[in-house]
């Protein structure tokens, strides 16, 4: 096993497995499309639109792209995903979050067909995932379970901790280590002693959203750190959640920012695309 869990190569694995099943799919007439709705232009949000996009094309997915003005209303909106969801042709809708603050997020997640809703923020999907069946599942927590069986780490019977309780990454993380038979901790903000609890750790989640909070007053000597993180710093240079350089001796494997779970994110979304459209077609 490599120490550096390579995100990047494996990201590429699956997107070339993609291209391949997709150009099977398109051999029996069968088309993935992607609709990507983006309300106003965060910055953030733009280039991760474009590497969605960019993405689709390289494997073969059709996209959609509707760029929708900052002052767009929650009905304007909804009336987009209604149209959506009705249309034959498209497999998959994502409205890039965060939305304008004028807009409920809770209410345009919901309004998205949970067969289409593949970033699986939907309550079906959730629910679905919480009772270990088959549904869409949040794409950053599905990349991590990847890196991790592709890297041929065993997560059964491991003592897994998640630092992190977020609807995105923390809880559906938690919920597929669960599926995968590891034991699991979620921490939090208010959780007691954090570095005690940490420290029981075979594989370490953490998705805080502070930089380099994790040193190696966490870590347990040989444990598998997945840093879900990503910051820039000043002078533009990223980093995650974990301090990777203070905690490199102890650990036996890591991912890195950038190059570690971030690519992930965005093969397991054309992941979700394809098995929207093999679905409907069986
Ligand atoms: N790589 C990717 O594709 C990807 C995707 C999603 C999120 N992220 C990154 O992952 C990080 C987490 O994202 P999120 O959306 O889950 O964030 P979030 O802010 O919604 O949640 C952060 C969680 O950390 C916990 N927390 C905060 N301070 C803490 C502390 N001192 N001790 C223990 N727990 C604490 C909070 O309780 C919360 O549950 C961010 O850096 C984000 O940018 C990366």
């Amino acid at each position: 096993m490599d120490k550096i869990i390579d995100g990047k190569k494996i990201s590429s694995d699956i997107k070339e497995e993609l291209k391949e099943e997709v150009r099977q799919l398109t051999e029996k007439g069968i088309s993935v499309t992607l609709a990507v709705v983006q309300v106003g232009n965060d910055s953030a949000s733009t280039v991760y639109v474009g590497n969605k996009k960019k993405a689709c094309e390289y494997i073969g997915i059709g996209s959609l792209s509707y760029e929708l003005k900052e002052e767009t209303t929650q009905e304007e909106l909804l009336s987009l995903i209604k149209e959506l969801n009705e249309r034959k042709d498209v497999n998959g809708i994502l409205v890039q979050l965060p939305l304008p603050k004028h807009i409920k997020e809770d209410v345009i997640i919901k309004a998205i067909s949970p067969e289409k809703d593949v970033d699986g923020f939907h309550p079906e999907n959730v629910g679905l995932l919480s009772t270990g069946q088959k549904g869409f599942v949040s794409c950053t927590p599905a990349g991590v379970i990847e890196l991790l069986k592709r890297s041929g780490i065993t997560i059964s019977g491991k003592e897994c901790v998640v630092i992190g309780r977020s609807n995105i990454v923390g809880k559906p993380m938690a919920a597929l280590l669960i599926r995968e038979d590891a034991t699991v901790t979620i921490c939090h903000s208010k959780t007691v002693d954090l570095k005690k609890v940490a420290k029981r750790a075979d594989i370490l989640v953490a998705a805080i959203g502070k930089p380099k909070f994790i040193n190696s007053e966490f870590i347990k000597e040989g444990a598998v750190v997945i840093d879900v993180g990503i910051h820039r710093l000043e002078g533009k240079k990223l980093c995650g959640d974990v301090d990777y350089d203070d905690v490199f001796d102890l650990v036996s494997a890591i991912t890195p920012v950038p190059g570690g779970v971030g690519p992930m994110t965005i093969a397991m979304l054309m992941k979700n695309c394809v098995e929207s459209a093999k679905l409907k077609n069986e």
